[in-house]
């Protein structure tokens, strides 16, 4: 993953999904690893180009799927499939429920994660504290 870090941050800025503002830095995926989670990293063999990302983490009460992107040269070629694919194989074998968050306007995502069985949850509104 080390190796790799730079490459994905670079995928998460290009997809604006992520970055250090968010609290995404090599330390805290590590932690995620290490407990139980998963970050799923497409890369293209010829090239050694990563194309995407799936970062899942869990409380071990449920599963979250952040950070799901196709890096814009890589998107529209169905990729997000295979990411999808391993993902939901990913819950699937822990028996684990699968929650994430996704902007009411990017209708494209919100159409990838209904065709994997994601149903809108309701009327509810997200909360942070960023500056802790
Ligand atoms: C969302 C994203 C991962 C989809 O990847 P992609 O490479 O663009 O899309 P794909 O070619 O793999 O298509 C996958 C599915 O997305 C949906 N989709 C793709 N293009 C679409 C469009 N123009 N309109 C509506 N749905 C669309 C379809 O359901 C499609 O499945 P299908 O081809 O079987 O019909 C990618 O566009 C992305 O990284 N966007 C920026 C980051 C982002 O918004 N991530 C989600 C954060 S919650």
């Amino acid at each position: 993953m080390t190796d790799d870090y730079e490459a994905v941050l670079n995928v998460w800025l290009q997809t604006d999904i992520g970055g250090a503002h968010r609290g995404d830095n090599l330390q805290i995926i590590q932690n995620t690893i290490t407990n139980g989670g998963v970050l799923f990293v497409l890369e293209e063999i010829k090239t050694k180009t990563i194309a995407g990302t799936s970062w899942i983490t869990n409380d071990h009460r449920r599963l979250y799927l952040h950070h799901f992107g196709i890096s814009p040269y890589f998107q529209g070629k169905g990729l997000s499939h295979l990411l999808m694919e391993k993902s939901m194989e990913f819950a699937r074998n822990l028996k684990l429920q699968i929650k994430l968050e996704v902007h009411k306007d990017n209708l494209k995502a919100r159409q990838l994660y209904e065709k994997y069985s994601f149903k809108y949850l309701g009327d509810y509104e997200v909360f942070i504290v960023r500056d802790i």
